[in-house]
């Protein structure tokens, strides 16, 4: 399992909702968060790690030591967004990368932990931030999309450079084929959704 960077198809792809909860999702998880601590993140998305379901896993902490604050959010809604907050985001599919983005201030998030029990909270501050930044992803959406016109003109290069290096490596042949990539998403989705 490895971070995927943009413009790895996965990446737009719409994560479809999970359906089944088992020990494999479990070791799954616990990798991702591995994962999200080396980056240094507080929140990762499955299609991130090239899966294509419906979930995320956050630590505002980012610090392996705070696991009490490990959260895993599957199948998120977001309800009930209320106010408007300007906020500096970054992305591990897109590192080294930053820019300002408008989020509601305090949402309602609905979804389900890895116990399938359902979780029902109201979210605000950082803990909003993050997820409507990962619930984002699920929907193939990056923080990118959302950037104010002057921000998105000032990080145009860095996002180009971005797709002109996976270009490269498709065309060395050092990535999956978009057509394997689309067989992988068809396999996960009969296994889990
Ligand atoms: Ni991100």
């Amino acid at each position: 399992m490895q971070i995927i960077q943009y413009p790895h198809p996965t990446l737009r792809h719409t994560s479809k909702p999970l359906r089944r909860f088992d020990a494999r999702l479990r070791k799954i998880v616990d990798e991702m968060f591995e994962l999200m601590y080396a980056a240094k993140g507080v929140g990762l998305a499955a299609n991130q790690v090239d899966l294509p379901l419906r979930f995320f896993v956050a630590n505002l902490e980012a610090d392996p030591a705070a696991r009490d604050q490990q959260r895993v959010f599957i199948n998120p809604v977001i309800s009930k967004p209320k106010g408007q907050k300007v906020g500096e985001e970054g992305c591990l599919s897109l590192p080294g990368l930053y820019g300002d983005v408008t989020r509601s201030e305090r949402i309602v998030i609905h979804a389900y932990d890895l116990a399938g029990n359902e979780v029902r909270e109201e979210a605000e501050g950082m803990l909003a931030r993050v997820i409507q930044h990962e619930t984002d992803h699920l929907d193939g959406v990056l923080f990118i999309d959302r950037l104010a016109p002057s921000a998105a003109l000032a990080t145009r290069q860095a996002v180009e450079d971005f797709e002109t290096i996976y270009a490269g490596r498709q065309q060395r042949g050092e990535g999956p084929s978009e057509k394997e990539i689309a067989q992988q998403w068809a396999q996960w989705a009969s296994e889990y959704c």
